[in-house]
């Protein structure tokens, strides 16, 4: 059984996709161990909680990037979440990781970026792809490096840009390919077809 563990800050969508595909069995073999908020009210708190799913707060506002790593590694260790056998996905978490955390969960942590990357890292993407008069636009998840939103992709999903679309509405589109995307990802990530190389990701058959 693969135990993950979710990090999350805010709406928790990206939470539910991924807590809804497991429970209609089409994710098998995985179960979410915990979900940890930066942000105590965050709604995806809310969200695990509904589904049964154990929900952790841990704020550390004041801390280092390497405490707050610390203190994250300790929560999803004690959650079964181990380095080398458990899966971490980012799904909203708007806190940049130290690079112990990366490296302890190297190969095993995922994030989903509302851009087609590499354009568009950062915040706000949706609003970048519109101010840079793109007429494709899209999502991408992809494994975690120390570099935001910079690690090998996993997969991608593009979707059109409109003459009348505002951030709102692009992020819409955006959004529903997301919560398609992510449990895919996570699917083929818990049947073992996932293979680093270099900075390619090979699916295997
Ligand atoms: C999504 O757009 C995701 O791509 C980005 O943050 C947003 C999180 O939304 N990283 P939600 O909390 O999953 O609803």
């Amino acid at each position: 059984m693969l135990e993950i563990g979710i990090l999350v800050s805010g709406r928790g969508s990206n939470l539910e996709a991924i807590l809804r595909s497991i429970e209609k069995g089409i994710v098998k073999n995985a179960r979410v161990a915990v979900v940890v908020s930066n942000d105590p009210s965050a709604r995806a708190l809310r969200v695990a909680r509904r589904h049964g799913i154990k929900a952790v707060a841990l704020e550390g506002a004041g801390d280092s990037r390497d405490v707050y790593g610390d203190k994250l590694s300790e929560v999803l260790q004690r959650n079964g979440v181990e380095p080398g056998k458990g899966l971490v996905l980012l799904a909203g978490f708007m806190k940049i990781l130290s690079q112990s955390f990366v490296d302890l969960y190297e190969g095993r942590m995922m994030n989903i970026h509302p851009a087609l990357l590499p354009a568009f890292p950062g915040l706000r993407a949706q609003k970048q792809a519109l101010t840079h008069g793109v007429k494709v636009a899209g999502c991408t998840v992809h494994f975690v490096v120390p570099e935001v939103d910079a690690g090998p992709i996993i997969l991608q999903k593009a979707v059109p840009v409109r003459d009348d679309d505002d951030e709102d509405s692009l992020s819409a589109r955006i959004l529903r390919q997301e919560h398609r995307l992510y449990p895919l990802a996570v699917k083929l990530f818990a049947e073992g077809r996932l293979r680093i190389d270099g900075r390619i990701v090979r699916l295997q058959a």
